[in-house]
């Protein structure tokens, strides 16, 4: 369906309001295969409803998304939001688009194994055998396959986000997108949290990473955009960026958190 110079993610000029509160102003934004896009940016200038509008979790009231060349239709709602026309085309475009999420977000009722099993057999009719063999070997790559059959309240921060990033695996996703996945760990569960995500950056994955980690966005990612106020104000290499930034804005921001 696409050749390799076609984005895996293609945002074009997607806007997003709050009431009068404009949070995003026309962002456009393209990750190829095997890119890692890093988007850092202060609390509040938009890098979640971002990833949010990227699947539709928000509606955003402009913009364009393609997943491999191929455009989610929309239509524009009287309310001024944007939604898509067609449910089948959805759930395609979300099922080839992982997520992960600060809080983990796991089930809780459900033991980590049924966390990463659920998703395959419910959205993707795969067998229950199937699901469980590839759920057993995506738990053990993330490291937390001792601890499959635990419930999440049963498991350290670390782990639940390490099944949750299993989960997401699990769906065999063009990119994974996620949405500050060390912001609520201990500082000690940061680090194999993180060796995952290095992991996946190394095999290829596509991933678009809204993180304060610096170290991983300077040596895990092929680019880094810079949010401020709802506008990408810088982006490039994360050399350039991250140690030769040009906005006086991004100086100041990095000094704040470097
Ligand atoms: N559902 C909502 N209703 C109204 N305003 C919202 C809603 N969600 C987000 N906002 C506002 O939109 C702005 C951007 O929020 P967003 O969560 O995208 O920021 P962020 O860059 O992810 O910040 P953080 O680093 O704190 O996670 C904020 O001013 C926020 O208060
Ligand atoms: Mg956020």
């Amino acid at each position: 369906m696409s050749d390799k110079d076609t984005p895996v993610l293609a945002v074009n000029s997607l806007s997003k309001s709050f009431g009068s509160l404009e949070v995003l102003k026309n962002i456009s934004l393209e990750a190829k295969q095997g890119e890692v896009v890093s988007i850092i940016g202060s609390s509040g200038s938009g890098k979640s409803t971002f990833l949010r509008c990227l699947n539709f979790l928000e509606s955003p009231n402009k913009g364009e998304i393609q997943l491999n060349g191929e455009l989610l239709q929309t239509e524009l709602k009287r309310n001024g939001e944007l939604v898509p026309q067609n449910k089948k085309q959805l759930e395609k475009f979300r099922s080839h688009m992982g997520m992960v999420f600060q809080n983990f977000n796991l089930w809780s009722h459900m033991t980590a194994l049924d966390n990463v099993m659920e998703a395959q057999v419910q959205v993707l009719n795969r067998s229950k055998k199937e699901a469980h063999e590839k759920s057993c070997s995506l738990l053990e790559k993330v490291g937390v396959f001792e601890r499959k059959d635990f419930f999440p309240s049963q498991l350290s921060g670390g782990q639940q986000q390490r099944v949750a990033i299993a989960r997401a695996l699990a769906m065999d996703p063009d990119v994974i997108l996620f949405d500050e996945p060390t912001s609520a760990l201990d500082p000690e569960l940061v680090g194999e949290v993180l060796k995952v995500m290095r992991n996946l950056a190394e095999e290829g994955r596509t991933m678009l990473v809204v993180t304060h980690e610096i170290g991983f966005a300077r040596e895990a990612s092929s680019s880094v955009a810079f949010f401020h106020q709802g506008v990408i104000e810088e982006q490039g290499k994360p050399n350039d960026v991250l140690k030769d930034p040009r906005s006086e804005i991004l100086k100041n921001f990095l000094s704040t958190i470097m």
